[in-house]
């Protein structure tokens, strides 16, 4: 048997992962801050599928609470699988937000998922097993698309997964970030985007099963509605080519001040 922690997991694609992870089998620990939702969803995770359902309410906002989900991650039956889902973004433009709402994103977006990923590697190390998944954003990819400090947020959560991937890899821990574009959760209410306005809204249950389907294929980054693999393949391409550039003592050419 295998648990998996989720975050977010009383609403979207969090809460569809639950139903997911459910139905393969895994027991569960589903974090968010609405005790009823997740208790409602525990509920019936557990009559549908006779899989152990802990709730763990929490704001991972606030320092205390993101350590009580930490210490889960650290003690009690050992989390095999922690999906890194909670996340939010701010109204508005990086001008127009006030320094409290970046904080917080900030704390939302970077730092819960580190700090988690943190408390659950050191287990799954000593285990020789586990995964992470991160999700992110295409927006990652191209920040010009939304406002404000939500893309670089999900910049990081590449990175993050990439880096550590390279690190925990060897040590039979597979990491993957999932970058979904937008799907049809209740992130746009808050989001003072109306999804309505967008086209190409990817319904959430299809989102996460294509997730899925790479994460089955233990695939580093998944990107469900990228259609053209090649494009993310030629991206990755330049950027592993970048290295060998790097290696220079002296600055390149062009940064040369002629004296
Ligand atoms: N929907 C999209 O178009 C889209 C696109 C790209 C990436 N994403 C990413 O997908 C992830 C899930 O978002 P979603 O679209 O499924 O949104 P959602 O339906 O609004 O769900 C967000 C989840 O995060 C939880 N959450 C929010 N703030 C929290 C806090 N302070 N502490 C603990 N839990 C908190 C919410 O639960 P409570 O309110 O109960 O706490 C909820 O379960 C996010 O990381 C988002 O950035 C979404």
């Amino acid at each position: 048997m295998s648990t998996a922690l989720i975050t977010g997991a009383s609403a979207g694609i969090g809460a569809s992962y639950a139903r997911r992870l459910a139905a393969r089998g895994y027991d569960l620990v589903l974090v968010a801050r609405s005790t009823d939702k997740l208790e409602t969803l525990a509920g019936d995770l557990r009559s549908s599928f006779s899989v152990e359902v802990e709730v763990l309410t929490a704001d991972l906002t606030d320092p205390a609470q993101l350590g009580a989900v930490a210490d889960r991650l650290r003690s009690g039956a050992a989390i095999d699988l922690l999906i890194n889902n909670a996340g939010d973004s701010l109204p508005g433009t990086f001008a127009t937000a006030k320094p409290d709402g970046l904080q917080w994103l900030i704390q939302l977006n970077v730092t819960a998922p580190t700090l988690l990923a943190s408390a659950a590697v050191a287990g799954m190390i000593e285990r020789g097993n586990g995964g992470i998944v991160n999700i992110g954003s295409v927006v990652g990819l191209v920040p010009e698309y939304f406002n404000g400090i939500y893309s670089a947020t999900k910049s990081y959560i590449l990175t993050f997964s990439q880096g550590l991937a390279a690190e925990v890899g060897p040590k039979g821990i597979y990491v993957q970030a999932v970058l979904p574009a937008a799907t049809r959760t209740a992130i746009w209410d808050r989001s003072g985007v109306d999804v309505a306005t967008l086209q190409n809204v990817m319904e959430v249950d299809d989102l996460v099963d294509a997730a899925l389907v790479g994460f089955d294929r233990r695939e580093g980054v998944t990107i469900p509605p990228l259609a053209d693999a090649a494009l993310w393949n030629a991206f990755e391409a330049a950027r592993h080519a970048l290295p060998a550039s790097f290696a220079n003592a002296v600055p390149a050419e062009r940064y040369r001040i002629n004296v």
